[in-house]
């Protein structure tokens, strides 16, 4: 039978994603691999020790991701939690640790990329200027432009080591949620495996979605196991 999530209304639902949730997609999860992200050692490509050593390795890893992400589409658990958005309305809150735009391109509007987002540069010297728009597949380090501070534009990615955004908001949103939704994350990068339990200590019922349990899994009240966009279509009865 399928499973089937309740919302009543006075349910206020924060939704928490990881690359799981864009794998139909085709963007490959990065857990898949032994820890490899699309063939690359995380340690070479999304670290500021990374950006230091090699910063032309670390634009030419993020344009082949900026490539492979202009081509994927949104699939249908991202289609159903805009859905969702629409009719929960402010009650709905999404934070993703995804850096590809799939969610907004399904039609999500109440959202943060705590981790950053592909399409948007900023300067490596984060002298106050906010991130900018930018959609190039850079061929080599010489074609990357310039913040006018001087400073080099790096990708707006929060690599390991760095602290997520937005976390002021998220915290807050956390607190006012009676369900957490997750979806498709392995539960091991932090804050982000600590969400489910800052939700329970707010009394919140928590739900995962995803083919595997993960390592957080016994801090969830629920876990679905299957394909997010095979689950999450039709999951939400109101
Ligand atoms: N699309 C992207 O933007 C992307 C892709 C890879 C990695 N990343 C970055 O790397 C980090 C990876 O951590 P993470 O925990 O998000 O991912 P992860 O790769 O560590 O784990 C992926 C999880 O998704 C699950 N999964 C696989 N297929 C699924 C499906 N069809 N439906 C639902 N779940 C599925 C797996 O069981 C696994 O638990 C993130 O912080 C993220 O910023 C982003
Ligand atoms: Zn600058």
């Amino acid at each position: 039978m399928k499973s089937a999530i309740s919302v009543g209304a006075e349910d206020r639902v924060f939704v928490l994603t990881g690359a799981g949730i864009s794998a139909e997609s085709g963007l490959p999860t990065f857990r898949a691999s032994d820890g490899l992200w699309a063939g690359h050692a995380i340690e070479d490509v999304c670290t500021p020790e990374a950006w230091e050593r090699n910063p032309g390795l670390v634009w030419e890893f993020y344009s082949e991701r900026r490539k492979q992400g202009a081509t994927a589409q949104p699939n249908p658990a991202h289609v159903a939690l805009a859905e969702l958005e629409k009719q929960l309305g402010e009650r709905f809150f999404l934070c993703t640790q995804n850096v590809d735009d799939l969610h907004e391109r399904a039609g999500s509007v109440r959202l943060v990329h705590m981790h950053g987002e592909l399409a948007k540069a900023r300067c490596e010297w984060e002298c106050g200027r906010p991130a900018i728009d930018d959609h190039a597949i850079y061929a080599s380090l010489s074609e990357v432009g310039r913040c006018p501070c001087g400073g080099r534009l790096r990708p707006h990615i929060v690599f390991f080591g760095e602290i997520p955004l937005e976390m002021d908001r998220i915290q807050q949103e956390i607190q006012k949620a009676t369900l957490m939704m997750v979806v498709g994350t392995s539960g091991s990068v932090y804050p982000a495996a600590n969400f489910v339990h800052w939700a329970r200590q707010g009394g919140a019922r928590t739900v995962y979605v995803g083919p595997e349990p993960p390592l957080n899994a016994s801090a969830f009240t629920h876990v679905v196991e299957g394909k997010a966009g095979e689950v999450l279509p039709g999951l939400f009865v109101f």
